[in-house]
């Protein structure tokens, strides 16, 4: 039998891409490799969205290249964000690879494969969004985990932010069908899935462009099959983040009390450089909704430190605003400039010691807020949905998104249970089962 390698780099859209692709190569009937160096078809999935995932695309690449002296059989192929915006760049720099394809054409890989093995160059970018590229949904994932998927319902984002590269990678927004999002979670659940996770570029978008269903509807119907357990959804914008959707999380016992709701900065000069459709105050409002109808949510950001034009009192209203709202995890990158955005035209203002002395600063700080969040659990009763086993302990996560281990003689894998946490660590949390079980 064929094998493959998928390696993926970014978001959860990747990730899910990522899946859907090994389930197309599971149609043609490979199975996955252990390594690379075993794999017949080599598949990286690249990011862009700042220049670190491209560098670490790139010297991946000089890694694949060895395979080829060992195994010139091996197809190399290269897809995703990167490949989209710099595809042939690519292989002007590593002519070894077979296949290039863009983020829209990923259902054409059996035949760009075909074409690779009768030993073509098989490429495929196409700057417009390819017109059947929801041929993909109809494939079924492969995934590690058995009891959690992923469910893309939006693809695209047509927020325009100054800064930002996917509306270049990933198009303009197109919300899937309703009735095919249901009837893939219906798929899933039969498949043994207990938690669904709707994803998308920009999820509280989902409907806009197709008129006649909204966002929290979506959520309704999700819960509405039976044997949906729990749902999650990444990424909400807080401009699009309405009172109505808020309500539904709080009314549908389904969705955990977790939220990823990126700021990206707390001065609103910043925000409007960044052109982000909200002020800080805004910002806060929709955080105070969040607390006031749903009190035990637990909220994550993103975070751009040294965007051009920010000055130390700008990034101090980000760090008040990181006091205020105690997030319980926060993802914080250094502004990097990205080709064809509106902000790469802008000056740099601070020099990048300064802007790395900031960023490390805002990480230590938030370091204590989330270890004081994880101690607010110790002692307390949380239900957790058992998502692996690994080293000897069982693994899952809390509604609230934390990941706990705990140890157990029972088989408890996919079991949704409640267990007592022993004990907060800055990461994770670490639980005890109730006492009859053990
Ligand atoms: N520079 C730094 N960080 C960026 N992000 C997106 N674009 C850039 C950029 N040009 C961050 C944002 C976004 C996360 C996925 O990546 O915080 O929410
Ligand atoms: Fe990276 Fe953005 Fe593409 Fe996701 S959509 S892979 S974060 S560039």
């Amino acid at each position: 039998m064929k094998k493959y390698y998928i390696r993926t780099f970014g978001c959860q859209m990747n990730v899910n891409d990522s899946q859907k692709m090994a389930g197309i190569l599971k149609s043609l009937g490979y199975e996955p490799a252990r390594d690379w160096e075993e794999a017949d078809v080599i598949l990286v999935n690249t990011c862009s969205v700042r220049e670190k995932p491209d560098q670490k695309v790139l010297s991946a690449l000089g890694e694949f290249k060895k395979i080829k002296n060992k195994n010139p059989d091996a197809i190399i192929g290269v897809c995703g964000c990167l490949a989209q915006r710099a595809g042939y760049e690519i292989l002007q720099k590593a002519p070894f690879i077979d296949m290039v394809f863009g983020t829209t054409n990923i259902h054409h890989l059996p035949q760009l494969l075909k074409e690779a093995e009768a030993g073509n160059k098989a490429v495929e970018i196409i700057e417009d969004i390819d017109a059947n590229e929801t041929e993909l949904d109809k494939y079924p994932t492969v995934r590690d985990n058995k009891y959690t998927a992923y469910v893309t319902i939006i693809r695209g984002c047509d927020k325009k932010c100054t800064y930002c590269i996917v509306p270049y990678t990933r198009g303009k927004e197109r919300s899937r069908r309703i009735g095919e999002i249901l009837q893939e979670v219906q798929w899933l659940v039969e498949d043994g899935v207990k938690e669904i996770h709707l994803i998308g570029q920009n999820v509280t978008a989902y409907g806009k462009d197709l008129g006649d269903v909204k966002f929290y509807e979506l959520l309704y119907a999700v819960a509405n099959i039976d044997g949906v357990e729990r749902i999650r959804f990444t990424t909400g914008h807080p401009r699009d983040l309405d009172e109505d959707t808020i309500k539904a999380m709080a009314e549908i016992p389904q969705v955990c009390e977790y939220l990823h709701l990126p700021i990206q900065a707390g001065s609103d000069k910043i925000l409007k450089a960044m052109d982000r459709g909200y002020t800080q105050k805004e910002y806060l409002h929709k955080i105070e909704l969040l607390k006031k109808y749903i009190p035990n949510i637990a909220l994550s950001t993103d975070i751009i430190v040294g965007f051009p034009g920010e000055t130390y009192e700008d990034y101090l209203e980000t760090i008040k605003v990181l006091k205020e709202v105690e997030y319980d995890q926060v993802f914080a990158f250094k502004y990097s400039p990205r080709p064809g955005t509106p902000a790469a035209e802008m000056r740099m203002t601070e020099k990048p010691e300064t802007v790395s002395k900031w960023l490390n600063d805002l990480i230590n700080l938030q370091k204590d807020i989330s270890f004081k969040k994880n101690r607010e659990y110790e002692n307390k009763i949380v239900e957790v949905l058992v998502e692996e086993e690994k080293d000897g302990k069982f693994v899952g996560r809390t509604r609230t998104n934390k990941l706990v281990h705990f140890e157990s003689r029972h088989n408890l894998l996919g079991e949704i249970i409640n267990l007592k946490i022993s004990k907060a660590n800055r990461f994770s949390l670490e639980g005890e089962l109730a006492e009859e079980l053990v």
